[in-house]
């Protein structure tokens, strides 16, 4: 494939930023967006599907990397830069030197760290995979759903990228040191920023789950989640606090350089479809994914609960804030399975609750407003978390799921 100005960025001779500005602009503008600097994969942002440049069979031509014999960097420098000849170069480095290989994604908001992460994945799934269990599917599809359903409760709109992931992500892929076939995948999360659950900045969106399941999610399943109105339509995005400052319409350029403005309602129901196929595929039972629904949505509800501060008296009285939005109240309760509702509006209104403390009393209006925002950031947090952890149990290597006989026998 005849490619544009410098492959490598090392060949040339007087490297400075011009230089390597204009190269780079050489190569974009001929689709050639991956650029070695040495053994540094440099990715410029597309912007948009490169299909027909790099269509999906290309990842046939990078597995040479992995069937030569001594001379893999000589074929890696042979074919056009790619996240994939970085993906097959830390593998058969894997298998060669027996050691653990790291791929470090680097850049900075919507530079295309997640999409070159998901091109590795792709890669490295794509090889094949062994001691797995079949009847659960095939492991590199269980892998690869993962994304979806992070991406969905883990990313949402910010100024700078229409997908921005809003926590911090480690992959773990496992291989077989012999054969190199994959045997599985672990997900580890950090810090989602919780602050997102509760609203955003008016350029922004909350996380993209909300405004799924609201558009996407079966007539059914919406009125269940209270995401209905008393006529049975589907109820706006801004009717929810938490959601009423989003920013849902995106501004793009079309193929003849035109701007245009759209809401993003059609790429969330193709999400949502996308989403509930990948927890089919992971293998989660109907009542867990109803279950994610009703978290999701018990969250969403509790910016709905109107307090007021005229009741308290935390003197002779001893009286609190009151909750008068009794429907949300109620609403939540069933939603997160608490019998009684009262129980959940003293969890909000009385001071005490993470202190467990006997007895309780009345909370004044600013901590009563805290302890609602801590409840919604609480359930999404503890339940994103949560799915990392059962995602894991369908993508994890069968041998560190349970100790096998010899670990035991280690261990004793
Ligand atoms: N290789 C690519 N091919 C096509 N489009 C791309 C590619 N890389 C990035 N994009 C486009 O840029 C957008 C932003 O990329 P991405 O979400 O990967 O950025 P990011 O570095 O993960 O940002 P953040 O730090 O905000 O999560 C993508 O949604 C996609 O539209
Ligand atoms: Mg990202």
């Amino acid at each position: 494939m005849a490619q544009a100005g410098i492959a490598d960025m090392i060949e040339i001779d007087e490297l400075n930023h011009a230089t390597i500005l204009w190269n780079l602009h050489q190569r974009y503008f001929k689709d050639d967006i991956y650029t070695y600097v040495g053994p540094t994969l440099l990715a410029v942002n597309p912007f948009m599907a490169l299909d027909a440049k790099y269509p999906p069979s290309v990842i046939e031509d990078y597995k040479q990397i992995m069937q030569a014999e001594e001379n893999y960097l000589e074929v890696m420098r042979s074919l056009p830069a790619h996240t994939y000849a970085v993906a097959a170069y830390a593998h058969k480095q894997l298998i060669v030197t027996k050691t653990r290989q790291a791929i470090v994604i680097a850049g900075e908001s919507g530079a295309g760290k997640t999409e070159a992460a998901k091109l590795a994945m792709a890669f490295l799934t794509a090889l094949g995979s062994k001691n797995v269990d079949e009847s659960k599917g095939p492991l590199a599809t269980r892998i690869l759903s993962t994304n979806p359903v992070l991406e969905a409760f883990g990313n949402s709109r910010t100024a700078r990228n229409d997908n921005s992931s809003r926590f911090g992500k480690y992959i773990k892929l496992y291989f077989d040191k012999e054969d190199g076939l994959c045997v599985g995948a672990e997900n580890k999360n950090y810090l989602l920023e919780k602050s997102r659950v509760i609203g955003c900045t008016p350029v922004e969106r909350n996380y993209h789950i909300f405004f799924f399941i609201l558009r996407g999610a079966p007539d059914a399943t919406a009125k269940r989640l209270g995401m209905t109105d008393a006529k049975g339509a589907r109820k706006h995005y801004s009717a929810f606090r938490y959601l009423a400052t989003c920013n849902d319409i995106r501004t793009f350029k079309d193929k003849d350089g035109n701007e245009k403005k759209e809401s993003m309602e059609a790429r969330d129901l193709k999400d949502y479809a996308e989403l509930a196929a990948a927890f089919v595929s992971l293998g989660f039972p109907q009542p867990e994914i109803d279950a994610i629904h009703d978290v999701t949505a018990a969250a969403l509800h509790c910016g709905e609960l109107v307090l007021d501060p005229s009741t308290f008296d935390d003197g002779k009285a001893n009286t609190p804030v009151s909750v008068t939005s009794t429907a949300v109240v109620a609403q939540i309760a069933t939603l997160l399975g608490i019998q009684n509702p009262q129980d959940l509006v003293t969890e909000v209104v009385m001071k005490g609750a993470l202190e467990g403390v006997a007895a309780r009393s009345p909370d004044k209006l600013t901590n009563v407003e805290n302890a609602v925002g801590s409840l919604a950031k609480g359930l999404f947090d503890n339940m994103f978390n949560w799915l990392v952890v059962s995602m894991n149990q369908e993508i994890l290597p069968e041998a560190l799921k349970s100790p096998s006989p010899s670990e035991l026998n280690a261990f004793e």
